[in-house]
């Protein structure tokens, strides 16, 4: 949206044909209506053109016509194969901008840039994710049909795919709220208009106060018992802190991050519900932390191009799931690594494995002298405490020049604030993040300390699709566990029964079969038709151990 003074435009990008686009309009044209009384005497000035009247003189030009030059649109490359070039542009311009508020004319624009998802979208969106979107076919009973569903998520497309998969399996969209977690993500209005669109209910959580707010709405709303879907331990803490009444309302938690299960732990006996813990799944644990770690490192240098890694010092701070692994890829790159983790068996852990190590991490700084830190410990902080990864003290040790990633989703994991105290100037970098000048050198934290990976509009590096599809799928299928009467869970953390149900899901089989060796998947997708979801089990037959010796 461009708000400068006596001009005020937006455009979004479509990706589907004549027909969709208009579907897309008269969407956008009933918007305005519901926002402004005056624009339901709108003139059609053309194909695809309008111009609405806002009131008070005030007017918004509106077209839709095809995008000329190549693909841009969220989902271009894989909705164009095969289909054609179906790229729309939908624009607006405000006119007689002087005669309307600053807030009337951010309402009318905003009404063009929060559209729904064209069919070709969010049939691109799916394609993307054939572990998720598959169970829709393999899971029969429809075991979401008698539950409430509260899911924390990013506002990604893959969401879009999760939720209608949901709904597919017998969630009533009237019967989910959504908590959104807020992340600046390029789509995120659109996705939310979209699942608006779908019946779903989408409430912001900044903080604990916000989930609080969206646990009683969804309560107030939703009569059945419900299954949560959480990302980071948002609903349950909450649950017991603020509203113990409801947790009788629950049937369970589903938890996909580390983070999560951290929070929940604090509750010790106390927690009362089942938690499907995806977090600590084999699956997540074993299969899916190789894939964050390549996405860390591709993001670390799509944001810095010209910097030459090769033979140059890293550091990485946090030797677990992730850490071991994102250690070991930049190793696979030729950088000297170094290793710090503050628990003596990691540490150990990473000394075999072949790192330099030191029980403290100022000595790895200042000896080692790391052009790269990446933090992934992960470990909250409380307020006012030493942040997890890297801060305090240990930032004097920083070595002149270096660059700093932050692979959890803690705010804490990199002392912002201790930086800031310390910096002589502060420089904005755009998009790959904030320059702090210190006595010693520059230090640039890329992504604003934001999860260096985390998609922000640029698709490239973002987490690749196989892996969101994977833990996507795992955690849908979780859900549907849950909320089975007869599920078997105790209240806690049963990891067992988790790896056990993943196992029957048939998910790891798919997911290698569609992601492993192009060979063997080949093979025996040509063998066997289409595949069916029937035929596959959690363990590996004789036949299957064969392809995978090709
Ligand atoms: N960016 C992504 O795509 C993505 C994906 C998954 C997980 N994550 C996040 O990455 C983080 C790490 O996840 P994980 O599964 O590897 O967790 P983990 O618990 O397996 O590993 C954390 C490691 O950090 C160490 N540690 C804790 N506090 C420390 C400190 N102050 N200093 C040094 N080491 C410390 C721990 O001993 C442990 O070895 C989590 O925040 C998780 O949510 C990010």
């Amino acid at each position: 949206m461009d708000m400068r003074s006596g001009h005020a435009t937006t455009t979004t990008e479509l990706l589907g044909t004549a027909e969709q686009g208009r579907l897309v309009l008269a969407e956008v044209l009933d918007r305005l209506d519901g926002a402004f009384p005056a624009a339901a005497g709108r003139h059609r000035l053309g194909p695809g053109a309008w111009l609405v009247p806002l009131g008070g003189g005030g007017e918004l030009l509106i077209a839709l016509a095809p995008a000329s030059g190549p693909g841009s649109g969220p989902a271009s490359a894989s909705a164009s194969r095969g289909r054609g070039n179906g790229q729309l542009v939908l624009s607006a311009t405000v006119l007689g901008r002087a005669v309307l508020s600053d807030a009337d004319a951010a309402r009318a624009l905003g009404c063009l840039e929060a559209v729904p998802f064209t069919g070709w979208e969010s049939d691109a969106f799916t394609e993307q994710l054939p572990l998720l979107s598959g169970l829709m076919k393999r899971v029969r009973d429809k075991p979401l049909g008698e539950c409430g569903l509260l899911v924390v998520g990013h506002l990604l497309s893959d969401l879009v795919v999760q939720a209608q998969t949901l709904i597919a399996l017998g969630a009533r969209p009237e019967t989910m709220t959504v908590v959104d977690k807020g992340y600046p993500h390029k789509l995120r209005q659109r996705v939310e208009a979209h699942l608006a669109g779908l019946g779903v209910s989408v409430v912001p959580a900044a903080d604990k106060v916000d989930v609080e707010t969206a646990l009683r709405l969804h309560a107030a709303r939703v009569m059945e018992p419900s299954v949560v879907i959480d990302d980071g331990g948002l609903v349950g803490p909450t649950l017991m802190m603020l509203a113990p009444e409801l947790l009788p309302e629950y049937r369970g938690v589903v938890e996909q991050s580390m983070a999560g299960i951290e929070e929940l732990e604090v509750f010790g006996a106390d927690w009362p519900l089942p938690v499907f813990s995806v977090a600590q799944s084999t699956v997540k644990r074993g299969i899916e932390a190789h894939w964050i770690a390549e996405s860390v490192v591709r993001s670390i240098r799509e944001l810095l191009p010209g910097e030459a890694f090769e033979d140059a010092p890293a550091l990485v701070i946090g030797f677990g799931t992730i850490g071991e692994q994102v250690a070991s890829v930049l190793r696979g790159q030729r950088m000297r690594v170094a290793v710090y983790d503050s628990e003596w068996p990691r540490l150990l852990a990473a000394h075999e494995a072949g790192y330099l190590t030191a029980p403290e991490l100022a000595a790895l700084l200042d000896g080692h002298r790391p052009l790269l830190v990446v933090s992934s410990t992960g470990r909250g902080a409380g307020p006012g405490a030493r942040p997890s990864g890297l801060g305090g003290e240990d930032l004097d040790f920083l070595p002149g020049e270096c660059f700093v990633a932050n692979v959890s989703g803690r705010a804490s994991e990199i002392d912002l604030p201790g930086l800031a105290e310390r910096a002589e100037r502060i420089e904005d970098l755009g998009r790959v993040g904030v320059r702090y000048v210190l006595p010693r050198g520059p230090v640039t934290v890329l992504a604003d300390g934001l999860p260096v990976n985390l998609p922000r509009g640029d698709v490239s590096s973002a987490v690749p699709a196989r892996q969101s599809d994977l833990t996507m799928a795992a955690v849908v299928w979780g859900a549907c566990a849950l909320a089975r009467p007869d599920h078997g869970f105790a209240a806690g953390v049963d990891l067992a029964r988790t790896d056990e149900s993943i196992a029957e899901s048939g998910l790891v089989e798919r997911y290698y079969r569609l992601y492993g060796p192009g060979v063997g998947a080949g093979v025996r997708e040509r063998a066997r038709g289409s595949g069916g979801a029937g035929s596959e089990s959690g363990r590996r037959t004789r036949s299957r151990a064969r392809i995978s010796e090709l």
